[in-house]
């Protein structure tokens, strides 16, 4: 190794010494006589000073030097001239007299600006994702990302987890998303599954006696994406046996307080505070509220149960909802076509419209305001807290529909009015989440989590007569409005984990294709066991203040899971077709 320091390292007390340094030209200007370039590495960039007085050949050999070159230059350090003194640079007040070049590579114009002011579109970045990554804000991130990660291992491994890894090449676990697929060559039409997560192989780990495992799992799924979902994205994976929920809980807060400390000298109060998944749905219309923006849902059900305002009315008669939202001090900054358009945005949920109405001199003013009388327009103002500048947002429907879209709306009202403080954390778990849901689309009883979820044990009664009632033994942690984590105890006996299957109508035959291994191994002994997985990509997006997990991944996939880069997923040849068996049909 010839290099002595880093481009960033260098300062004043290095004056006179003898260096070499490595790296990519960041940057060059001719003066003349004196060429300057910046020589940067992962570092940071020092000044490089080319003199032709002194060294023509070297100067010349210098100029023929472009942007991206590689570079080794060896040279003595010297103090900048004071009008030349950068401060904002730590490498500012320096500069290396060069005595040696060594040109490794050339490089061709890059097609954007190596810069962290670079405006290059995000497709452009990810084609050329090795240059992007040169960019200074990409190599923090990948580097803190690494920090989390070291972290992570350090504080699982203090406290006796084992970090174990599981296979890819696995049977399907189900997580809810479709699985990717590879076709076995040994034996044609058969598949692996890659995994969703290692639910079942670290399940299997508690009944092997390891107690205590953890790993940083790749998760592959085959999802529709959006800015926080990638279609292979890293968990914390852990698991313990002999533990209920608290105890996992506690472990989670403790590597939460720990990585915020450690990363960003936050300190975090524990225990994280817990809400019964009810209460996050009824007061903000979702299971992993952003609770920064404020705008609680308030029901106005009963303040309209004489109401003569036919639409309020007729969903009162349906056993429907009606719950309201207060935009504080915002009415000035909302138009009419503004409501026009928040009116489209929840026709998207299913709501039917939306009724506001707005504080002004006193009064509340709305086309609908005359449908109300004087009790209903005291109890809109009192329930609601409403002053002069307030617009009130209602939605009226069935209880899901109303909570899904205020809850949205909430949100989209946060992102258009700049409502999302610029720091501090909300951060908390929501527990006792319902163990089934129904899902519409398929006409069928769904887990919410996954089908090993344990039901609440008062609940368990429940099971035979209303299961949508259970609640389950999980959890998710939420910070500011994302839900970074998920888990839940497990169902460790072997009876209650085929019933499951009973009620989301897994015949006993699929159930012993699917998940046979592991219901045999309830047979053998099973710990009652309980853990967790942490996205680590949100964790650490999270961390760095971002909103898309791609900028913290090094090699992220598009909205269509396409790798631009590579050009992955692509076509392959017609011998390795054959050779799997497998033909395309044409669509
Ligand atoms: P779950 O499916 O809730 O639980 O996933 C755990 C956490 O992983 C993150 N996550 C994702 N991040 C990026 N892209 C995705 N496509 C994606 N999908 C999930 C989320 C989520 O909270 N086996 C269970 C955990 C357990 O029960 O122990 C599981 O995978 O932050
Ligand atoms: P309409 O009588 O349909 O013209 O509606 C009168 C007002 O009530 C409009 O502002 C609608 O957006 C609103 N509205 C209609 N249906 C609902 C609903 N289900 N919930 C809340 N507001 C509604």
């Amino acid at each position: 190794m010839q290099r002595t320091h880093y481009c960033g390292e260098l300062t004043i007390r290095d004056i006179d010494s003898d260096v070499c340094l490595c790296g990519w030209v960041d940057s060059l200007r001719d003066h003349g006589g004196v060429l300057f370039v910046d020589l940067r590495d992962r570092e940071g960039v020092t000044q490089i000073v080319f003199n032709l007085k002194d060294h023509a050949d070297l100067a010349r050999e210098a100029q023929m030097l472009k942007p991206e070159y590689v570079i080794t230059v060896h040279g003595k350090v010297a103090k900048r001239a004071a009008e030349n003194v950068n401060k904002k640079l730590k490498t500012g007040e320096i500069e290396v007299v060069a005595r040696i070049l060594q040109t490794h590579s050339r490089s061709l114009t890059p097609p954007f600006m190596i810069d962290d002011r670079t405006e290059a579109n995000e497709e452009l970045r990810l084609k050329y994702r090795y240059l992007d990554l040169r960019r200074r804000t990409m190599q923090k991130n990948i580097r803190f990302r690494h920090h989390v990660t070291i972290e992570t291992r350090k504080y699982f491994s203090d406290k006796g987890f084992i970090e174990i890894e599981t296979p890819l090449l696995i049977k399907s676990t189900p997580e809810g998303a479709r699985d990717y697929l590879v076709p076995s060559r040994v034996r044609r039409g058969s598949f692996y599954a890659l995994p969703q997560s290692p639910q079942i192989f670290k399940q299997l780990l508690m009944v092997a006696g390891f107690d205590k495992y953890f790993q940083l799992a790749k998760c592959l799924r085959d999802e529709d994406l959006r800015a926080d979902r990638q279609p292979e994205h890293t968990q914390i994976d852990l698991e313990m046996s002999f533990v209920d929920e608290n105890d996992v809980m506690n472990i989670v807060d403790g590597l939460i307080q720990h990585l915020f400390k450690e990363l960003l000298n936050w300190a975090v109060d524990l225990p994280l505070e817990r809400i019964a998944w009810r209460d996050a749905v009824n007061l903000y219309g979702s299971d992993k509220p952003d609770r920064r923006i404020g705008m609680p849902l308030v029901d106005m059900t009963d303040v309209f149960g004489q109401t003569s305002f036919k639409v309020f009315q007729s969903v009162i008669e349906k056993k429907g909802l009606i719950k309201a939202i207060n935009v504080k001090g915002k009415a000035l900054d909302i138009s009419l076509k503004d409501i026009e358009e928040y009116t489209k945005f929840v026709n998207q949920f299913g709501a039917r419209g939306l009724a506001w109405m707005k504080g002004e001199s006193g009064q509340l003013k709305s086309s609908i305001v005359k449908f109300f009388n004087e009790d209903e327009i005291k109890s809109i103002r009192e329930s609601l807290q409403v002053e002069d500048g307030d617009l009130i947002f209602f939605v009226a429907d069935k209880s899901n529909v109303v909570h899904e879209a205020l809850g949205q709306l909430r949100l989209e009202l946060a992102r258009k009015l700049d409502l999302f403080p610029k720091d501090g954390y909300d951060m908390f778990w929501v527990t006792e989440f319902p163990l089934f849901e129904f899902d519409d689309e398929k006409n069928q009883t769904i887990p919410v989590h996954h089908p090993f979820t344990s039901p609440k044990d008062e609940d368990r009664d429940l099971l035979d007569t209303e299961p949508l009632k259970v609640r389950a033994r999980a959890y998710d942690l939420v910070i500011n409005g994302v839900e970074v984590g998920g888990g839940s105890i497990r169902i460790h006996d072997q009876k209650l984990q085929k019933k499951m299957f009973d009620l989301l109508q897994i015949s006993t035959d699929e159930a012993k294709l699917k998940f046979g291994f592991l219901l045999e191994a309830l047979e053998y002994g099973a710990p009652p066991h309980g853990g967790l997985a942490i996205g680590l990509d949100r964790l650490v997006m999270l961390l760095l203040g971002l909103d898309s997990i791609r900028d913290v991944i090094a090699f992220p996939k598009t909205q269509k899971a396409a790798c631009l880069m590579s050009r992955a997923p692509s076509a392959v040849s017609p011998a390795q077709l054959k050779e799997l068996g497998i033909k395309i049909l044409q669509t």
